[in-house]
């Protein structure tokens, strides 16, 4: 069954006041509920449905008297007066066998929640769509220590606790948790001189875990009122660390549930890149409570109202507290590796669907990603100032309220007085646009010619041209910026740009800053980007041209058997020597391009990639700059080991990153030796894991695998990395029968998504491992989505996504992995998540 956003409705009722009592007990958990509702005025259907899954009702009443609602198995119906009425049930629900992880479930022996999208319907009978906003009150009786829920502490007792939440909320954001927890406490004032106890809650052993993030938390809360103007506003905010998680985290009003994975962190334990994530992560879910949370989402079309915006706002609090141009690539690389094959194959949807069967399977990139690409568009478009203005608009206009982008557009409208009538394309028209460029030089006039067009796809036969925030800037030929940074804003398929008064053609720095999430088609030459490489001004496109040459010198090895490109060679061990670039930079210009973008580019290309010649001419060109760069690589290893304790800090994950790049390349000449002592001597994560990459890489990790697994057997969040990396670096050959000798390994736990993801989800990463001719990869994982299913249905489904690019490879992969998917298409009992997902990705 289909749902379309045409089709919206409002709720026939609102809610004044929401009161439940949980009597907590693994297998049969009783939840009481007693809800004041009234007849919506605005509303013109008044049928009185409450969503409720996997729920046994107890008892109903109305006003004091027991009632028989009409049951089946997505919710109810009941009589109901045409006056305001109270509501009262109670049902048992199993949170013990709860193993989807949605609604009331366990993890390691407490009690969690995850209700968004629609989890709470699991818990009680509720109208469980976010435009139904209400206070929450809330009883816990249980005889665990640790007793939360939303919002302020309003009594507690011998095995009883109560919580009050007074900002109305929907459903999504309900949650509770009971355990045996410890925490690491905190507080802060705000400006306004509120006092808020903050609280990090985890199980026993993980408390040297949490400072970190503490103080990432801080730093948010500080950021978001220096930036946004936003403060907290209650007098305590939790955040509690769960093992058994479906994604990163969640913005639950005034307690945050994480998947531990994302907060806990130690040096021992957790990569600088751990450290990195987790702070974004405790910033994303913070930032939430005003844009999310306070301000919500009318229904789940709108999803990327709070998505979109939150990762915006949490990317800009990164390049605010690490380097904006290392973010920034980062950003685009990942945007690249994930939202762009979304947005260009199957599963291709609008930053807004306008339809969906399964809400869970559209938490994607396009939504998330792309969704904060568009918002960074309009603030380029519109400016800082106006910005800022729009925003504070935004937040006064709709505080309280649940919104859609209709609203979030007008906000700016009205703050800009723009017409945004086509910039609107961006939430409704799917798919990437291509932009090609030509070029015209006369009289010291340089003109610019750009031609957008986007591929037709299943959501639209017929696409219209975007507004597109071109940054460009022009180099003279002795490397000069002759034009500084300058916006074009194209609105037409076809549109020419000039720049008067040029003593000589310039050379174009275009899409600086990646300023448009578009595929930029240049023809252009190897000595051209090789300039730009050496002398852009922009951190962005100097690193894009370096990565251009890469992708080239690549695709002519891999078509033509060509031999690796000299002006690449040169163009990158002038980087790495130029020692007035930051090391992070420098390192993210060592890294080539990964297997799945190559086969993309080939795909583009009209060439039907091959995951064992691009493997193949990958390990030829790394193994070329390593020999080129020979004399280089000892020097630059020595000169950015970092000193001293451990610290997360940007500079010196920069440092680390950098000599760790190094040491791969190092690898390739002294098989491993230099990787070893790095390994038996690492006293952090993060030059251990890499050391213990470049062992695997050399096919000399037989010790290394023992022995890490000796030294971090009892520490989950490790122990996942040491599943994933045996995996993610096994040759091609050898990636199925390592990820299917893993889940035979005792420590494997399907249940756990953390485990699942690092075996399975490291199996889909290994490109030609994953894609090989056999079909060992596509089967092995099928093998375990149809296991998952039954288990785990929204974490099957986004595993499924592995498959999405599969039209791409020739005839026989083509076959195993249509074999595969329809194998799992025809499972009994098919979950409608996966249902969905292999359906759509079948059309390709
Ligand atoms: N709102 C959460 C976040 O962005 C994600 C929760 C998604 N959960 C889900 N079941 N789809 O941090
Ligand atoms: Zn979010």
């Amino acid at each position: 069954e289909t749902i379309h956003l045409s089709e919206y409705t409002p709720f026939g009722f609102l809610i004044d006041a929401v009161h439940l009592t949980f009597d907590l007990s693994p297998n049969a958990t009783r939840v009481k509920s007693r809800i004041d509702f009234r007849p919506n005025p605005d509303a013109t259907d008044s049928t009185f449905f409450l969503h409720g899954e996997k729920l046994t009702l107890i008892e109903a009443r109305i006003d004091g008297t027991p009632v028989t609602p009409d049951i089946t198995d997505t919710g109810l119906t009941c009589t109901v007066p045409d006056a305001p009425f109270t509501w009262e049930a109670e049902v048992e629900i199993d949170p013990a066998n709860n193993t989807a992880l949605e609604g009331l479930y366990m993890s390691g022996g407490m009690y969690c929640t995850q209700c968004e999208a629609e989890g709470f319907r699991k818990i009680t009978y509720y109208p469980d769509r976010p435009d139904v906003m209400a206070t929450f009150t809330v009883r816990i009786n249980s005889n665990m220590p640790v007793l939360l829920s939303n919002g302020n502490p309003a009594g507690e007792g011998d095995g009883w606790a109560e919580w009050h939440d007074p900002w109305p909320k929907p459903a999504y954001l309900f949650a509770l948790v009971a355990g045996h927890l410890v925490n690491h406490p905190d507080h802060f004032t705000t400006a306004s001189g509120r006092e808020v106890t903050l609280n990090i809650w985890v199980r026993e052993g993980d408390a040297h875990k949490c400072a970190f993030g503490m103080e990432a938390l801080k730093r948010s809360m500080t950021w978001d009122e220096e930036v946004y103007g936003r403060e907290y506003d209650l007098d305590v905010f939790n955040i509690v660390a769960v093992d058994d998680f479906n994604m990163g985290a969640m913005e639950n009003k005034g307690l945050n549930i994480f998947n531990s994975a994302a907060v806990l962190a130690s040096p021992e334990t957790a990569t600088d890149g751990n450290f990195e994530r987790i702070e974004a992560i405790i910033a994303h879910e913070y930032f939430h409570n005003w844009t999310g949370n306070r301000i919500t989402c009318r229904d789940w079309f709108q999803l990327c109202l709070k998505e979109g915006l939150t990762v915006f706002r949490d990317a800009q609090f990164t390049a605010d507290m690490r380097s904006a141009p290392v973010k920034r690539i980062g950003d685009v690389i990942d945007l690249r590796a994930r939202q762009f094959p979304e947005d260009q194959g199957p599963l291709s949807h609008p930053v807004r669907p306008d339809r969906y069967q399964e809400i869970n399977n559209f938490y994607t990139a396009t939504v998330y990603e792309k969704g904060a690409e568009v918002i960074s568009m309009l603030k380029r478009l519109v400016g800082d100032d106006a910005y800022k203005n729009a925003l504070d608009l935004y937040f006064d206009r709709h505080d309280g309220q649940a919104c859609t982008i209709e609203d979030w557009l007008q906000v700016f409208e009205d703050a800009t007085e723009r017409d945004l009538t086509q910039f609107k394309r961006w939430y409704t028209q799917s798919g990437t646009p291509h932009l090609t460029v030509a070029e015209d030089w006369a009289d010291g006039t340089y003109t610019l010619t750009f031609t957008q067009s986007t591929p037709p796809d299943a959501n639209q036969s017929d696409k219209l041209p975007q507004v597109l925030p071109i940054a460009v800037g022009l180099l003279s030929p002795n490397g000069d910026e002759t034009v500084p940074t300058t916006l074009l804003e194209m609105t037409e398929a076809t549109q020419s740009f000039t720049f008067d008064g040029l003593s000589s053609r310039p050379v174009p720095s275009i899409l600086r800053d990646f300023s448009a999430p578009v595929v930029l088609d240049r023809e252009s030459s190897a000595s051209e980007q090789a300039f730009l490489l050496a002398h852009d001004t922009d951190p962005f496109t100097r690193w894009d041209a370096g990565r251009n040459l890469a992708r080239d010198t690549l695709i002519a090895m891999v078509t033509e058997g060509a031999a690796p490109q000299g002006a690449y060679l040169d163009g990158l061990a002038a980087v790495l020597r130029d020692t007035s670039l930051d090391p992070a930079y420098r390192a993210l210009i060592l890294a080539l391009p990964s297997a799945s973008e190559l086969a993309q580019a080939l795909d583009a290309r009209g060439t039907v990639p091959d995951p064992d010649a691009i493997h193949d001419a990958q390990e030829t060109l790394r193994q070329t700059l390593a020999e080129k760069l020979q004399d280089a690589l000892p020097g630059l290893y020595a000169a950015h080991q970092v000193d001293g304790p451990y610290s997360p800090d940007a500079a010196s994950a920069g440092h680390r990153s950098l000599a760790n790049a190094v040491l791969s390349l190092i690898t390739r000449l002294d098989s491993g030796a230099q990787a070893q002592t790095q390994f038996d001597g690492a006293d952090n994560m993060t030059q251990q894991l890499a050391a213990f990459g470049c062992l695997l890489q050399a096919k000399r990790g037989e010790d290394a695998i023992a022995a890490f697994y000796d030294q971090w057997q009892a520490d989950r969040l490790v122990i996942d990395k040491w599943f994933s990396m045996q995996v993610i670096f096994a040759a091609p050959d050898a990636a199925a029968s390592t990820a299917a000798a893993l889940t035979r390994h005792p420590d494997f736990d399907v249940k756990n998504p953390n485990r699942f993801r690092a075996t399975l989800g490291g199996l889909a990463m290994n490109h030609a491992g994953f894609h090989r001719a056999d079909g060992s990869g596509y089967a092995l994982l099928a093998d375990w989505l149809i296991t998952l299913d039954d288990l785990n249905p929204q974490t099957t489904a986004r595993m499924c996504a592995a498959f999405q690019t599969w039209a791409r490879y020739d005839e026989g992969r083509k076959a195993h992995a249509r074999a595969q998917m329809e194998r799992i298409l025809a499972k009994p009992d098919l979950s409608r998540d996966t249902s969905e997902m292999i359906t759509r990705i079948l059309k390709a």
